[in-house]
């Protein structure tokens, strides 16, 4: 069989789309004005951000004016999660999170901490599910804000917003809902409106977009304070000149994810029910962790090869050109188990031998199969090597 390249570490980042490319190369070129500028060329670049704009306004069904757009789904979440409870501090204290959000949301968190607000770390189940009913017990009169992720970002659980949402607003509809939502747009139905969320996140580079560009959805009538101060841009809300070649290579990934994905969603779940099944049939021993089948999103899914090193796994797959990562994805650098993988209670072993794989629209069933026996021999290879016993 001949090598190809096959990307399964499209959590950490996607290809970006080709169109997306072309576009931003064109704004570039032929649109560098500054958007605020008053001339002819500030007009047309502020015309491509306000199309940008709309463009994410629609397919999230909002307003074109709650559309704010920052560096990525880091600066969203800083500024929801900051902007927001500072702005709301004197009608409470009392905010709640959970313990397998993404670094952008914790580390936000344990800053307000610091600066004397109470945080509620609310535990998944075994599966990275957060309970609705978990949540009512943590509400105190004093919460003004929740944050919560949609689809977890190292085992692809999803949460369930909307119940979560209308417990909140069903004890008070004065406390604010933000969703993390970088890992979950495209690949499941994100309706800030429908969905009871009044501020959300996503960031392009998780959808075959530029790196370095986000959005944040911030309900009309919801305030926040700004974590940057300077020019009026995007309501004074997140100043610094707009970057229009990004807003727009956004909004095209944005809309070519959107408009393909009844088909790409339902490849997805194939290809994932494949690699599955077949790495399982081989290797009995390993162990999903997370959701299985149907409950979990499409694209994530995590598995322990308990004995072996998820590092080592990583490397000799890179061998044949295939990219995964470990359980601690995002903190690629960190020795540290993942706080996770933690949450869910795996043993030592577990823990050190977990792979997470990661699908995008782009992933083909050429390459699904040539993965396949790949990651299979690869593991059988190092089990016989490292004489692991099942
Ligand atoms: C769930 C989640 N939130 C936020 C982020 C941060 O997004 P960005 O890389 O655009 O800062 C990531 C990136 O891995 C993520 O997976």
């Amino acid at each position: 069989m001949q090598t190809m390249e096959v990307y399964l570490d499209n959590s950490a980042t996607t290809r970006p789309y080709p169109e997306v490319l072309k576009e931003m190369q064109r704004v570039m070129e032929e649109e560098y004005g500054n958007a605020s500028s008053l001339h002819r060329r500030g007009s047309r670049a502020e015309r491509i951000l306000n199309s940008s704009r709309q463009v994410l306004a629609e397919v999230l069904g909002v307003k074109n004016s709650e559309i704010i757009f920052t560096s990525g789904g880091t600066e969203s979440n800083n500024l929801a999660v900051q902007g927001i409870a500072r702005r709301y501090r004197r009608r409470g204290n009392h905010l709640i999170t959970t313990a397998i959000e993404h670094s952008s949301i914790l580390e936000p968190f344990k800053q307000l901490e610091k600066e004397g607000f109470e945080v509620t770390y609310l535990m998944p189940d075994s599966t990275g599910v957060i309970s609705p009913q978990k949540v009512a017990e943590a509400l105190t009169p004093r919460t003004v804000l929740v944050s919560i992720m949609h689809v977890n970002n190292e085992v692809g659980s999803i949460q369930p917003i909307a119940q979560i949402s209308a417990i909140l607003k069903a004890q008070n509809p004065g406390i604010i809902f933000h969703v993390d939502a970088v890992q979950s747009f495209s690949k499941l139905p994100v309706a800030p409106e429908e969905q009871g969320i009044d501020a959300l996140s996503l960031s392009a580079h998780k959808f075959h977009g530029p790196k370095g560009v986000g959005v944040l959805y911030l309900r009309e009538g919801i305030l926040l304070e700004p974590l940057f101060w300077g020019g009026g841009h995007e309501k004074g809300l997140r100043p610094g000149t707009e970057n229009t070649p990004a807003a727009s290579g956004m909004a095209l990934a944005a809309r070519l994810s959107f408009s393909r994905r009844k088909e790409k969603i339902q490849q997805l779940g194939s290809f994932k029910k494949k690699l599955i099944s077949s790495v399982e049939a081989e290797h009995p021993w390993a162990r999903l962790n997370g959701p299985r089948g149907e409950e979990g999103a499409p694209h994530i899914f995590n598995i322990s090869f308990p004995g072996l090193k998820g590092e080592i796994i990583l490397h000799a797959l890179e061998e044949h050109s295939i990219y995964v990562s470990t359980g601690s994805a995002c903190h690629s650098n960190s020795k540290e188990p993942s706080h996770v993988l933690k949450a869910l209670n795996l043993d030592e072993e577990s823990l050190a031998g977990a792979v997470r794989f990661s699908l995008s629209f782009l992933n083909t069933e050429e390459e699904i199969d040539y993965a396949i026996t790949r990651i299979n021999s690869v593991i059988s290879g190092l089990k016989k090597f490292h004489k692991v016993t099942t």
